[in-house]
Formats: C-alpha cells, structure tokens, sequence
C-alpha cells in the first residue's frame, strides 16, 4: 500500500455533553491510520462551546482560535445544552460554532446522506422505497444566509417585534454553486437547487446565479424546500447532489439523516477556500446521554475519514476507515441506538473499529 509520509496539526474541540466521548473514538480510528501509516497526527486539545463559557467565559475563546487558525484541520464534537440555555445569546455555545465557522471561512457544508445495508433496515422508511441504498450529498451553504444577516429585537412603547435577515451576495452563491459542480461531476453530472423562489428574492437570485456559474453539461432541477422535504421520504433516491442554503440545509439535513436509521451516523466536512476543514457529526451534543459512554461515535468517526480525504487527500487511508466502520456494523455490532437489545459501548465500539483498521492493513 502507498506509503503516506505528512504530519498533520489537528485541532480537537470536544465541546459539551457526548462530544467528549465520540471525539475519543474517532482520536483513536485516527491513530490507528498513523500506526499504520507513515502520517503523523498532533492533536492538540481546547475548549470549545458551554465547556469553554465554562473556564474561559466565552464560547470561541482567544487562545482556542489560534489553535484553530494554526492547524491543518479541526475535529469537533458538538455543542450546547440546557446548562447554557439563560446565557446571554452573544456567548451561547452555538454563537461560538457560528463565530468558527466564518473565523475559518468553512463556507461549504458536505453531509453526505448514506444508508449502510446493515442499519438499512432500522430506518423508518419502506424497504421499497430505500431499495439499493439511498446515497446523496446535501451541499449546505455555511457563512452566509439568515444565519449572518442583521437581526433584531425591538421593544419599544407601540410594539415588540423582532427580524432575521435572509441575504446572500452573488459571491456567496457562486462559490458554492461552484462546490456543488465540482461534487455533481464525481457523480451523476446532475444538482439540485433547494430553494423557495416562489416567494423569497434571495432564491430567485440564486437561481439566476445558477444560470451563470453552473456549466451546460451539468442538469439542473429546481426544487421548492417544501417539496424537497417531501421528496427526501418520498423518493429520496433521485438526489445524487443536493445544493441550497444555509437554514434550509441545516434543516433538511436534519430530515435526511433519519433515513439511515439514527442521526448518529452521519458525517459532516466544512470546507472554505483552503485544505484546512472542521469535521462534525450533524448531530448535537445529546446532554440526556452524556458521560454514559452509549453514544453512537459513527458520526465523528466518519467524520475523521473525511478529513483524510478532504484536508490531506489521504483517500486511501479515508476508505480503510469507512470500509474499518462498515465491517464492524455489519458483525452487528452496534450502540444502543441501533441495537437496543444488543449493544456495545461507545469506546468498545471505538476499539472495534480501530482493531478492524489494524486488520484491514494487515490484509492489505
Ligand atoms: C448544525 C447545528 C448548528 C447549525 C447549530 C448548533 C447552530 O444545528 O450544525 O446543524 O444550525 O448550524
Ligand atoms: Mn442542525
């Protein structure tokens, strides 16, 4: 097997509730790549999120953004909880991913959308309707949008209202139009555009740009967010790419993940201009669980694998990790959400990946 020789800086921010502990299984499926490989990995551990409000009083503090601005990729493993829910919102956990995120410049979102045959059957869909494997990628636009824009509470004598402003820049949609492009053309040459153009100005622009940016080989649908959120239980099997904005991403993102039978399992890489990349299961930081060491660490693990691929185009090495995961599912193996009745814990699950890495070079 191709040797791969670099040294990679990752900075792991555990964050709040299980992050601490599905950050460790994919620490150790990383290791086991280096013991395996000629790569080394630093990591280098800081506060992030409620657990930084903490010891530092703020979310995102100094000395965790300079780690996150020297390193070659950010591992994370999620955010908040109700312990932080009365602080002031300028420091709630989540401003602080928020903050990273443009801080970094991780303005493109993949949360690829993939069923494993042996948690196929866990997912509340219809065998029929999963059929081979549901396999898509929601490309979510991540700087921008009604997430960024000027927003408001006003309370004055006549009335209390309040606004989130919905605004996206022709640059803005261009690159991640262009992101998208560039995922369509590994698959099926075929986006889909989520929108509501139908009602908000800032689709019909993005549909506009996509006139502009998008190359004549590449097909175009066009979705309303409302069908598209139909669709995804209905037939999701007709995305390959799926492109759209900030909000609706994050919210779709959420609904597709379900199909795989546990938000659990699903990966996500947040990449900008430059190799550098944060990597985050999409879902949250599950405080009802913390600290039983029974959270499902697939998420964060895949999560690893993809900043193998994406920030050091370690392809290879990404798939022994993804191939490492699927083997051991598919021994049945499994946490409590997937196996209520016959589960391992998060670690042992950990160890099982890592100790099928091992044997995978082995065999290789
Ligand atoms: C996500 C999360 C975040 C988001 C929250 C925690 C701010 O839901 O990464 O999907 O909305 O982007
Ligand atoms: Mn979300």
């Amino acid at each position: 097997m191709q040797k791969n020789t670099g040294r990679y800086n990752i900075t792991v921010l555990e964050g709040d509730g299980i992050g601490p502990e599905i950050v460790a299984e994919a620490v150790k499926a990383l290791y086991a790549i280096s013991e395996n490989s000629e790569t080394k990995f630093d990591f280098n551990f800081k506060d992030f999120g409620g657990a930084a409000i903490d010891s530092q009083g703020e979310p995102y503090p100094e000395d965790t953004k300079r780690a996150c601005e020297s390193a070659d990729a950010i591992l994370l493993g999620a955010i908040g909880g109700d312990k932080w829910d009365g602080v002031d919102p300028s420091i709630r956990p989540e401003k602080g991913l928020l903050n990273m995120r443009k801080h970094i410049g991780t303005y493109c979102n993949l949360r690829p959308i993939k069923t494993f045959k042996s948690t196929s059957s866990l997912s509340p869909l219809k065998e029929s309707i999963i059929g081979d494997g549901i396999d898509f990628t929601i490309v979510r636009e991540l700087t921008g949008g009604i997430y960024f824009g000027e927003k408001k509470t006003i309370d004055s004598p006549d009335s209390l209202y309040a606004y989130d402003m919905e605004i996206y820049h022709k640059h803005e949609i261009s690159r991640i139009l262009k992101t998208a492009t560039e995922i369509a053309r590994k698959r099926d040459n075929t986006i889909t555009i989520v929108d509501k153009a139908n009602v908000l100005e800032s689709s019909k622009l993005w549909r506009k740009i996509s006139k502009e940016v998008i190359p004549e080989d590449i097909t175009v649908d066009y979705m309303y967010v409302d069908n598209a959120s139909m669709q995804i239980i209905r037939k999701p099997s007709q995305f390959t790419t799926m492109v759209t904005s900030n909000m609706f991403g994050d919210i779709l993102s959420d609904e597709a993940s379900v199909i795989t039978g546990s938000i659990g399992m699903l990966p996500s890489a947040s990449l900008g201009e430059n190799s550098k990349g944060i990597y985050e299961p999409i879902h949250g930081s599950a405080p009802d669980i913390a600290g039983q060491n029974i959270a499902n660490p697939v998420g964060t693990i895949l999560s690893a694998a993809m900043m193998l691929k994406y920030s050091f185009n370690m392809d290879k090495e990404s798939t022994i990790i993804e191939t490492a995961v699927e083997n051991v599912l598919d021994r049945g193996i499994m946490t409590i959400d997937l196996s209520p009745e016959n589960y391992v814990s998060t670690s042992e699950f950990g160890d099982m990946v890592s100790k099928e890495i091992y044997s995978i070079y082995k065999n290789s």
